[in-house]
C-alpha cells in the first residue's frame, strides 16, 4: 500500500491567505525555517494507475499538478482518481470536489450519511455536481466493518467514528451524531499492514484507541500544538478542542498517547499555521525529532 501526502495543513493552508502570524508571515518572506503546505488531503494506491482521494482540498488542482501519478494519460481524458473518501463535509475536506467536475463519468463518493446530507443541504455541492459530472454516492456505514473500493483492489478500508466536528455550517456542529467525522484504518489485504489516518481527532475513544494498536503506521491530527493557541495569538475566541482538535502539548494531549505507540511510525498531519512544530529548528519540532514523530509534508510517501 502506498500513502502521498498531497496536503499537510490545516484549512486555511500555509501561509493562510490573510495571516501575519509570525509563521504565516515568516514563510512568505523565507525568514524562517520552514516549508510552505497545501490543505490536506491524502492519496492512497496499490501500485497501479488508480488511486484514492481521501478528502478534497481547495488545493486539490495545484496539488494534482504536483503530482504526476495522478495524470496517467491512459486517453484523451483520465485521471489517476478512481474514487473520493470524505472523512467529513469540512470546508477543507470537499470543496475540492467542484474542480472534478470536467470528469466524463460520474465521480465515485464514499462517505456517511451525515456527510451526505450536509453536502446535500447546507453546501450542496453533491447537488451542484448533478449538473457537471454527476456523483456516484456510496453510502459509509459508520457501522460496517470495512469496505472496498471496487476500482482499487487489494485494500480494506474500516470507518472509525470519532469525535471532532461537524462543519460550523451543518446542523450538527453542536449536535453531534456518529458519522459526522470518521476516521480510517486501511489493510494492505496481501501484506495485513495497517495505516491509521485521522485528520481531525479530538477525543481517543475505546474505539480509536484499538484502530490505533492495529495500526503500524499513525497519521493523526497534528493541527494544534497547544489547546488555546489560537486563543493566545489574538486569533480566535476557540479552543483547539471547540473546534475538535485534541492539541499535542500536555496532560492527556496527543503527544502523551502516541508514547503508547513508540514502535510505529507516527506521523502527525493536518497542521494549522499556528502551530510552532512547522518552524523545523523550534523547540516544539527538536521535541518531537527527538521523540521519534514525524511532521508531514506535501509531497510525503509513505509505503506499507
Ligand atoms: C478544521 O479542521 O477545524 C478545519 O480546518 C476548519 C476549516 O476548514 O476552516
Ligand atoms: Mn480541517
Ligand atoms: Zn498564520
Amino acid at each position: 500500500m502506498q500513502i502521498r501526502v498531497l496536503g499537510s495543513a490545516a484549512g486555511g493552508g500555509f501561509p493562510q491567505w490573510n495571516c501575519n502570524c509570525p509563521n504565516c508571515s515568516g514563510v512568505r518572506q523565507g525568514s524562517i525555517n520552514a516549508q510552505m503546505r497545501t490543505q490536506s488531503s491524502i492519496i492512497v494506491g496499490n501500485g497501479s494507475p488508480d488511486w484514492a482521494l481521501i478528502n478534497a482540498s481547495p488545493d486539490v488542482l495545484t496539488q494534482i499538478k504536483q503530482t504526476p501519478v495522478l495524470q496517467p494519460a491512459r486517453q484523451m481524458r483520465d485521471s489517476g482518481i478512481a474514487a473520493v473518501v470524505l472523512m467529513d463535509a469540512q470546508v477543507d475536506h470537499v470543496t475540492g470536489l467542484m474542480m472534478l467536475r470536467e470528469r466524463n463519468s460520474p465521480l465515485p463518493i464514499y462517505a456517511t450519511q451525515q456527510v451526505f446530507d450536509d453536502l446535500t443541504a447546507g453546501l450542496p455541492l453533491v447537488k451542484t455536481l448533478s449538473h457537471y459530472c454527476t456523483v456516484e454516492q456510496r453510502l459509509i456505514s459508520p457501522e460496517q466493518e470495512n469496505f472496498s473500493i471496487p476500482e482499487l483492489t487489494g485494500i480494506a478500508f474500516t470507518p472509525i467514528t470519532l469525535s471532532s466536528k461537524a462543519p460550523p455550517y451543518s446542523p450538527h456542529r453542536h449536535d453531534p451524531h456518529p458519522g459526522d467525522n470518521i476516521g480510517l484504518l486501511m489493510t494492505d489485504i496481501t501484506s495485513g499492514k495497517k495505516a491509521f489516518y485521522a485528520p481531525g481527532l479530538g477525543v481517543i475513544e475505546p474505539q480509536v484507541e484499538q484502530a490505533m494498536r492495529q495500526a503500524d503506521v499513525l497519521l493523526v491530527d497534528g493541527t494544534f500544538w497547544t489547546d488555546d493557541e489560537m486563543i493566545s495569538m489574538g486569533l480566535s475566541s476557540k479552543r483547539a478542542i471547540d473546534m475538535g482538535h485534541l492539541a499535542q502539548s500536555g496532560p492527556g494531549g496527543m503527544l502523551e498517547e502516541l508514547a503508547s505507540h513508540s514502535t510505529k511510525r507516527r506521523i502527525l498531519i493536518h497542521i494549522n499555521n499556528t502551530n510552532p512544530i512547522l518552524r523545523e529548528d523550534s523547540p516544539q519540532a527538536l521535541q518531537l525529532k527527538a521523540l521519534g514523530i514525524e511532521v508531514a509534508f506535501d509531497g510525503m510517501h509513505i509505503e506499507i
